[in-house]
């Protein structure tokens, strides 16, 4: 359009918007016509430098008041998405219909034709003057991109005639995993119309697509019962990595179906690695070996997950290839400077944004790294693994010292896949942990014991709400993990831990916790790296408590999902109590008193608090409702989904009151 324009005016008049509405069917003329075409469906609008700007926004409010997204794209960018998207499956259609109409048994074919011919083959019906003129005049976008499926197509040939089993399933899984992954994205525009109307939909069955979720918590409870929480976070994505760099096949059982978890194996994927699943929680992983990743064709998204990116940092650094790790904006605001300064020790050619944050990129170092011995400023598991899985990569002995215990999941995990692990106590609390590069790691299975992380918001709930008594099975009790536990008991908590046993070399017990009036304490320092993800929850333990609890030496809660420290104040203070957050901590005055043994008293009034889009923070305030006057309505607790899908069902199931529904913006 833009060069017809130029063509028969000489230049592109200033006051002509190109654009092009993505809306439509296979049908065309009046009698296909549809008043309701636009209602949120995308326009794109590709003007020029040119364009006026008082003729783009009279077309741009055209185009809403009858419904549309409106988005502004580039005209060249516009041609080769679009050809990708629409014009490369129209022709595929078009040719697919037309090879199976010339074969001799081609009224048998369209006389057995399943559901899959249908589905592919409907766009083939559409206009063919329309999509001749199309396929012509963004013929160059088209056939590249045309050219790049005919290679994909060639390679998928081949490994079928040569037998290349993984190739083929490798395909398969990206492909459906990827279709998953854009799935949301794909139904919202075929379901905006039907969805744009509601405004509170209840869930515990499945919500729509739009707007972020909200909690409404009433009050509920006593709970009782016997759950199993999702797999462990940190095992789960462990899994994974240690399961594409090894050699062989590695089953996974009890993995985490999370956002986070899930960013890990879309990564993985991209970069060449095939694995089947997750169904139930079972992955089976076809290892590559420590060297057999292939770069992948974009930067790998990594959503909320801090953990994926920084261990996937020290992974890659030592990779013959270059990639760029992004996430969502809470992600991008995160200190990564902690895992690249020690790799760039190591040699990685390895760059964040000038205040440390993500993106990430890195640049093939072209040669082996070198082994460093690496004393950490703050104690964090995920730097320690970073620069252990870097070490893989490194010519000598890598030694990290930590200088108190963090989760040691990666080296029992690395030890589990053949891996000769060292370990060095240097004084109380402080030790040093050395691996050898080069070692390879040989595939095995991994049974994921259930999240403590996740228990913990039960621990505490069946604790504060009078009368319960809840089990939670099969749940990771590793030392480095239990802070939760030793925290609440010095508080006073009812906690057993009974059927202890050891599965794949993690310390696996089922949870037995009975409802106890707790009392406010000084949080032992010591404990502050084993509990560094449960102190939202904790918070919402010491809101209830008799007397005042203070934690110190947890400034590191500052720079997680949210600034914990200031959410989970805020959220209090706003539901009636009385807290003092502080640099590296709080003070919470309890409000629990010891003559209310047992009594429903409240702790909390009812209101609005922010999750701040932390998963955690949003099931603390669930946590919380069990001791509320009133409901508390949590806003965007999306991010739940990122550690602990199923929360909501289990909850409610246990004697919780939780309603969950989408909170809709206005036009
Ligand atoms: C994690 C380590 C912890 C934790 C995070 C997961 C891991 O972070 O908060 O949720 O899997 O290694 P730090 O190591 O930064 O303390």
């Amino acid at each position: 359009v833009i060069r017809i324009a130029k063509e028969l005016f000489g230049s592109v008049p200033t006051r002509l918007v190109p654009g092009h509405p993505i809306a439509g069917s296979e049908r065309s003329g009046v009698c296909a016509s549809n008043s309701e075409l636009f209602v949120d469906h995308t326009v794109l609008l590709t003007p020029l430098a040119s364009t006026d700007k008082e003729a783009m926004s009279t077309v741009e409010c055209m185009w809403q008041s009858v419904g549309a997204d409106v988005k502004s794209l580039d005209p060249q960018h516009h041609d080769a998405v679009l050809a990708a998207t629409s014009h490369l499956p129209h022709l595929l259609a078009f040719s697919l219909v037309d090879t199976l109409a010339g074969e001799p048994e081609h009224r048998e074919i369209f006389e057995y034709a399943a559901g899959g011919f249908r589905d592919f083959s409907r766009i083939a019906a559409s206009d063919p003057t329309m999509w001749h003129d199309i396929f012509n005049s963004n013929a160059p976008a088209v056939l590249e991109v045309l050219d790049r499926f005919t290679d994909g197509i060639e390679r998928l040939r081949k490994a079928i005639e040569t037998g290349e089993r993984e190739a083929v399933l490798g395909v398969l899984t990206r492909a459906k995993a990827a279709r998953e992954h854009f799935s949301e994205v794909l139904e919202r525009r075929a379901c905006g119309q039907q969805k744009r109307h509601a405004q509170k939909v209840d869930q515990v069955k499945k919500v729509d697509n739009m707007g972020s979720i909200q909690y409404a918590a009433k009050p509920g409870g006593p709970l009782n019962g016997a759950i199993r929480v999702p797999g462990d976070k940190s095992i789960s994505h462990r899994a994974v990595m240690l399961g594409a760099l090894a050699e062989g096949t590695t089953e996974v059982t009890g993995w985490l179906e999370g956002e986070d978890a899930l960013a890990t194996l879309q990564a993985f994927r991209d970069m060449g690695v095939t694995v089947k699943g997750p169904t139930e929680g079972c992955l089976t992983i076809h290892g590559v070996g420590l060297n057999g990743l292939k770069q992948a064709s974009g930067p790998l998204y990594l959503g909320n997950s801090g953990t994926s990116m920084r261990l996937l940092a020290g992974l890659l650094s030592g990779q013959a290839f270059g990639v760029t790790l992004t996430g969502d904006a809470s992600l991008s605001k995160r200190p990564m400077g902690r895992v690249a300064n020690p790799l760039k020790l190591m040699g990685a050619q390895i760059a964040t944004e000038e205040a440390g944050t993500p993106p990430v990129v890195i640049e093939s170092a072209g040669r082996p790294l070198s082994a460093i011995e690496y004393k950490m400023p703050v104690a964090s598991a995920q730097v320690k693994s970073s620069i252990l899985l870097a070490g893989l990569y490194a010519d000598g002995e890598t030694w990290v010292e930590e200088p108190a215990p963090t989760r040691d999941h990666t080296e029992r995990m690395l030890k589990g896949f053949g891996v000769q692990v060292s370990r060095k106590a240097v004084s109380q609390g402080v030790t040093r942990i050395g691996l050898q590069g080069g070692q390879t790691l040989k595939a095995t299975n991994i049974d994921v014991p259930a999240d403590i992380s996740s228990a913990a918001f039960f621990l505490v709930a069946a604790t504060i709400a009078p009368g319960s008594e809840v089990l939670l099975k099969h749940v990771g009790v590793n030392p480095t993990r239990v802070g939760v536990i030793n925290i609440l008991r010095l508080m006073g908590a009812e906690i057993e831990l009974t059927n202890r046993r050891e599965i794949g070399g993690e310390p696996v017990a089922d949870l037995l916790v009975r409802s106890a009036q707790l009392k406010g304490i000084d949080i032992p320092v010591d404990q502050v790296p084993l509990a560094i993800d449960e102190f939202p929850v904790i918070f919402i333990a010491a809101a209830c408590a008799e007397g005042v609890t203070t934690l110190r030496g947890a400034e590191e809660l500052r720079v997680k999902e949210s600034d914990r420290i200031q959410a989970m104040a805020d959220g209090l203070l706003s539901l009636g109590l009385s807290v003092e957050p502080t640099e590296d901590g709080i003070v919470i005055h309890g409000k629990g008193q010891s003559a209310e043994q047992g009594s429903k008293a409240a702790i909390f009034s009812g209101g609005d608090v922010e999750s701040c889009d932390d998963h955690r923070i949003a099931m603390s305030f669930a946590v919380a409702s069990l001791r509320a006057a009133d409901t508390i309505v949590i806003h965007e607790c999306d991010n739940v989904a990122t550690s602990f899908p199923t929360f909501i069902e289990l909850a409610n199931h246990l004697g919780f009151d939780l309603h969950v529904s989408k909170c809709i913006e206005q036009p």
